[in-house]
């Protein structure tokens, strides 16, 4: 276990700590991690999620903190008990440049398609909507190329209703 240096009165207050509700502000490079860690090592029967933005943040926590914290990243934590029933629409790298390539399509349309696939992959609905194509109804207009193309995936679908092709 690596050696840290000696807690500043700040510090000790949080690690000498004994609540159960503790909620620490500072800023960028004063020493939140060197706390937490000092924290976890004071507390070692104490089981500790420490949650991060994103994996390299998750990886380099992983090798400081002592093994009563378990580091994921708040997606992690979100996918195990949330995310994994929605796996089946989950489709990982489909960039702008794989659509257009896939279907011959403007970047416009790329773009659409893209958008229209994050909304329907966002929403708890298991079926593709006319409000995934108009991002829920935050675009004002949908362009006659997009429109036609929408359409004709909806009517093509084969759950999908005359009903709908009328709302788009
Ligand atoms: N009490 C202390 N005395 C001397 N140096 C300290 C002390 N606490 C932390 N440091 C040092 O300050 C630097 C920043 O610490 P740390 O990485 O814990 O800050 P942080 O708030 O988590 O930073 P970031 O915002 O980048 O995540 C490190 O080099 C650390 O070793
Ligand atoms: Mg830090």
């Amino acid at each position: 276990m690596s050696s840290l240096p000696p807690d500043t009165p700040e510090q000790a207050l949080i690690t000498q700590y004994k609540g159960s509700k503790l909620v620490v502000v500072a800023y960028a490079g004063t020493g939140k991690t060197t706390t937490l860690i000092k924290y976890a090592r004071a507390n070692p029967t104490k089981r500790m999620l420490y949650l991060a933005y994103n994996r390299a943040i998750r990886d380099e926590a992983a090798e400081k903190f002592p093994a009563n914290v378990e580091c994921k990243t708040s997606h992690q934590l979100a996918y195990a008990s949330i995310g994994k029933r929605y796996a089946h629409k989950l489709v990982p790298g489909l960039s702008l440049p794989t659509i257009k390539a896939a279907i011959s399509c403007s970047m416009k349309l790329a773009r659409e398609i893209s958008d229209t696939l994050n909304a329907f992959t966002a929403d708890a609905i298991d079926r593709f909507m006319p409000h995934h194509v108009n991002g829920f109804g935050t675009k004002a207009e949908l362009t006659p190329e997009w429109r036609e193309f929408a359409g004709e995936v909806m009517l093509n679908l084969p759950h999908q209703s005359g009903r709908q092709e009328a709302i788009l």
